[in-house]
């Protein structure tokens, strides 16, 4: 019998309960070796604190709509304190786990690798996240959710929006990568997109506001993703022209233990909700979905990529298949090595992906 565990890291996404039901599931079918699986509480401090749960293919049964994860979650980062991986390592060894599945975005994936480059963990990663950013896999379950769940939301404010003849500003989440505010902006018909990968000035928001009105639409959706970079308004600057060409991180936004920039919900939204009104003379509001739209059921198509992720991780389970990523590449579901997907150490430059170059312009056509 061997000892299977899984655990979920970061922030939670949809489609996170139906990864955990497809692992369970199709390991309890192999029929070459019997698993038990097992879930540690609350991402790696469940591990580090050796708190746990049994996992069977009944307890999995009846999860594959929750959002959430049955699991709980943290963002831990094991790696910064030295006495936590070994607390983490002695527990793995005590509990007589086999293999170890983690379900989590770039950070918790991140530490499954050094886990299994460092001290030879039979580790797998699982990627999530709404944002769409993890490097190497096509899509991220969470993303589809997220954008139905803000597209749903600005359907709605519309409504109210065109009756005051207003400008909504809704800020979406996403901290470097523009995916949730372009794929949410484009599927509602927005007279303006901003996103982290294409730093704008407020006066080009201003503008297209004006040439909708002078088209005769007397409303306008403005979306704006919680990282982007609006030149002219009072928010601290998330992105920075860099010497010598390109764009990077500013220095002056505060960042959490893994690196990530945090920001304030709503603050990106409220400051150009009052430049564009001073702008345009429009009335203007500012909205954050914020954690709406990680919140609810995984939408269908997150509950089947969540599925396959699961199926996939039981069989590089099977595989001895250790030091894979699962991922999404065109219509195929398939393990890859996460060496060079992940930074190598915590002091790099954290990696993203981001929207496609041809994405933006693409989305500009409906409003420049
Ligand atoms: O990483 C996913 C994410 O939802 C980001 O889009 C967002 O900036 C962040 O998590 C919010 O984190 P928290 O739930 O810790 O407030």
């Amino acid at each position: 019998m061997k000892r299977i565990a899984m655990l979920t890291g970061g922030g939670d996404a949809p489609g996170l309960n139906a990864v955990i039901r497809g692992i369970v599931t199709r390991l309890s079918k192999e029929t070459n070796e019997q698993y038990k699986c097992i879930g540690f509480i609350d991402g790696w401090a469940g591990l580090r604190d050796k708190r746990i749960e049994d996992l069977t293919p009944h307890s999995v049964d009846q999860i594959l709509h929750e959002g959430g994860t049955i699991l709980g979650t943290s963002r831990t980062n094991l790696y910064k304190k030295p006495e936590d991986v070994q607390k983490a390592l002695t527990n793995f060894k005590q509990l007589g786990i086999d293999a170890l599945v983690a379900i989590g975005g770039d950070d918790t994936l991140e530490i499954a690798y050094y886990l299994y480059r460092d001290y030879g963990i039979p580790a797998i990663g699982v990627p999530k996240t709404i944002d769409n950013d993890v490097l190497g896999t096509d899509f991220t379950f969470g993303f589809w959710s997220a954008v139905e769940k803000a597209t749903a939301a600005i359907d709605d404010l519309r409504t109210t929006t065109m009756s005051h003849h207003r400008i909504m500003v809704v800020e979406c989440m996403g901290r470097h990568a523009g995916w949730i505010t372009a794929y949410t902006g484009v599927a509602s018909g927005a007279e303006f997109i901003a996103v982290p990968e294409h730093p704008v000035r407020i006066e080009a928001i201003a503008e297209a506001c004006r040439r909708a009105r002078e088209r005769g639409k007397l409303h306008a959706i403005v979306v704006v993703a919680e990282g982007a970079s609006i030149g002219g308004v009072d928010a601290k600057p998330r992105i920075v022209k860099k010497e010598g060409g390109g764009w990077e991180i500013s220095e002056k936004v505060e960042r959490d233990s893994f690196g990530n920039i945090v920001l304030k919900p709503g603050e990106i939204a409220e400051a150009v909700a009052k430049e564009l009104e001073k702008l345009t003379g429009i009335e203007t509001r500012g909205l954050a979905l914020g954690h709406l739209q990680r919140g609810g059921s995984p939408s269908a198509y997150d509950r089947i990529l969540g599925s396959r992720y699961g199926i996939c991780a039981a069989e590089a389970v099977a595989a001895g298949k250790y030091g894979y990523l699962v991922t999404l590449r065109g219509d195929r579901v398939e393990a890859v090595p996460m060496k060079g997907m992940l930074r190598e150490n915590q002091t790099e430059k954290k990696r993203y992906k981001l929207l496609p170059d041809d994405f933006m312009p693409m989305a500009e056509i409906f409003y420049s």
